[in-house]
């Protein structure tokens, strides 16, 4: 098996070497034939598809996109921005079945008034001013995680990211005390788990099994009890809290649904770069130690100014969400024929524009697709001017990146001053899933290491 795939491997680089002397055949967008997708079924057997579509990346350099599985995949710069700025989301037909169809995600005509209503407490500036609160859920879970450890246990890091997460939304954005941390959101991590892990991420039950619906049906229940509670409390005509308003702007229904993609989209996304982080530093002990000074000497004006820079550590986490983007792909759809560079692409297309493959060209970025923890404060690298959009670009961006950003420099950095993290035989290794229907990837399985209090 391994000298078949040696071979292959062999048999791809000569392809591709001569594939990229071939002058690109204009107006053309190149597709794998069947001796190719033979060859990187072999080369990447068991391995997840963005591999694949990664080695593609390589293939068909010279042309910049490809399609594969009737999708069309963009990953030359220009062709990106171009498709990013031209095109609308889209995300109606690829949500089909996901719990966010009806969210201002999903359909793009709901969009401006409710974006508008949000946009002030999504701000950078308002976000850092409510810093503090961030600093005290992670507080919160350190406290507990630093019971667990005295105890001896090893910390399943996975769920304690995600419980901090959702406690973090709660307060940041819905102004809500959710006490995930606490244990009392059990049944909606629960569904959130085998919605987006063991359904979409991990394909283990299908979206009509009766665990999907179930699962949805507490999410509903749950979503509705959150909000029911939020509105009964206090005089409404002074509450200026986010629900408040996100309920007075488009009723019951379509608040539940919004919060509900604030939980989904706000809490998975950041609860799965954590654990990410986590193993870099434990695989990376010096790199773990260079961030944990940095950390230390500025611990107590991190707290007096959430807002403060943390060089080292800022750049630790551009680079993990370069070499391992959480959202993997950008999804757009085209509604009529749509002409980039010069090729034209059909009415009705879905396009991704690739990210993983263009964090990971080596055409773009030296050490293209290895973990270099300090290349964003190298200001000489080749970098300087390659694509990089974790959070996506255009008017769809994330409207979460200024949260996520300063969530985990404050997470990472307090829980690198309080412990020093350790792989054991828990902890498995790092490899990873996709959920397509919402862009995500997650670590395969749980992450589990040895917490040391200093
Ligand atoms: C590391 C963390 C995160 C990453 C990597 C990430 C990435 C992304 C990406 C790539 C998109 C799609 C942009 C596009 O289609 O052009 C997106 C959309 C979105 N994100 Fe995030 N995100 C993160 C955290 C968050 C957080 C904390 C929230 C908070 C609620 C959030 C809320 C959203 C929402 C609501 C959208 C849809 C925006 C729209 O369609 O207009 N995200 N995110
Ligand atoms: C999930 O629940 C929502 C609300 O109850 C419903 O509209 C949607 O059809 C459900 N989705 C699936 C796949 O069952
Ligand atoms: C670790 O956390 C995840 C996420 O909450 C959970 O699904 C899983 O059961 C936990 N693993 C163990 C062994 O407790």
């Amino acid at each position: 098996m391994a000298l078949l795939q040696m071979l292959a491997r062999a048999c791809f680089t000569v392809m591709c070497f001569i594939q990229n002397l071939l002058p690109c055949i204009k107006g053309r967008i190149p597709e794998p034939g069947r001796w190719l997708h033979a060859l990187l079924d072999v080369i990447h057997r068991g391995e997840n598809k963005l591999f694949k579509l990664e080695s593609l990346t390589d293939f068909y350099h010279t042309y910049g996109l490809f399609r594969f599985e009737n999708k069309v995949y963009i990953f030359d710069p220009k062709l990106t921005q171009t498709v990013i700025n031209k095109l609308e989301k889209g995300a109606g037909d690829y949500l089909e079945n996901s719990p966010l169809k009806d969210t201002f995600l999903g359909s793009s005509s709901r969009s401006p008034e409710i974006r508008r209503a949000i946009a002030a407490l999504f701000r950078k500036s308002t976000l850092e001013e409510r810093g503090g609160l961030i600093i005290a859920d992670v507080d919160n879970m350190c406290n507990k995680i630093g019971l667990e450890a005295k105890e001896g246990h090893v910390i399943n890091i996975t769920d304690w990211s995600l419980r901090m997460a959702m406690d973090v939304v709660g307060h940041m954005l819905l102004q809500l005390d959710l006490f995930a941390i606490e244990g009392k959101q059990e049944a909606l991590l629960e569904c959130l788990m085998t919605i987006l892990h063991r359904c979409y991420a991990l394909g283990e039950i299908t979206s009509d099994s009766e665990e999907f619906k179930q699962a949805n049906e507490t999410l509903q229940k749950e979503t509705t009890t959150i909000l029911e509670k939020a509105l009964q409390k206090e005089d409404k005509s002074t509450d200026t809290r986010f629900v408040i308003k996100l309920h007075e702007a488009c009723g019951f229904e379509q608040a539940r649904d919004n919060m509900k993609l604030f939980l989904m989209a706000g809490s998975e996304t950041t609860a799965s770069t954590i654990p990410v982080f986590c193993y870099l530093m434990a695989t990376y002990a010096r790199v773990q130690d260079e961030l944990r000074q940095e950390a230390d000497e500025n611990m107590a004006a991190l707290r007096a100014d959430p807002a403060l820079t943390l060089p080292k550590m800022e750049s630790v986490l551009r680079e993990v969400l370069r070499v391992y983007p959480i959202a993997p792909f950008i999804s757009r759809q085209t509604t009529q024929q749509l002409v980039v560079g010069d090729v034209t692409i059909g009415a009705n297309t879905d396009i991704k524009a690739f990210t993983w493959g263009i964090h990971r060209s080596s055409t773009q970025w030296d050490q293209s697709k290895e973990f270099v923890p300090f290349r964003f404060l190298n200001s000489g690298e080749k970098s300087a001017s390659a694509m990089y959009i974790p959070f996506g670009a255009g008017s769809r961006i994330c409207i979460g990146q200024h949260l996520a950003m300063l969530e985990l420099k404050l997470a990472c950095a307090i829980m690198l001053n309080r412990f020093k993290f350790c792989k054991v035989s828990e902890t498995p290794e790092l490899r990873f899933v996709t959920d397509w229907a919402h862009a995500v990837v997650h670590p395969d399985k749980d992450m589990f290491f040895k917490l040391e209090a200093r």
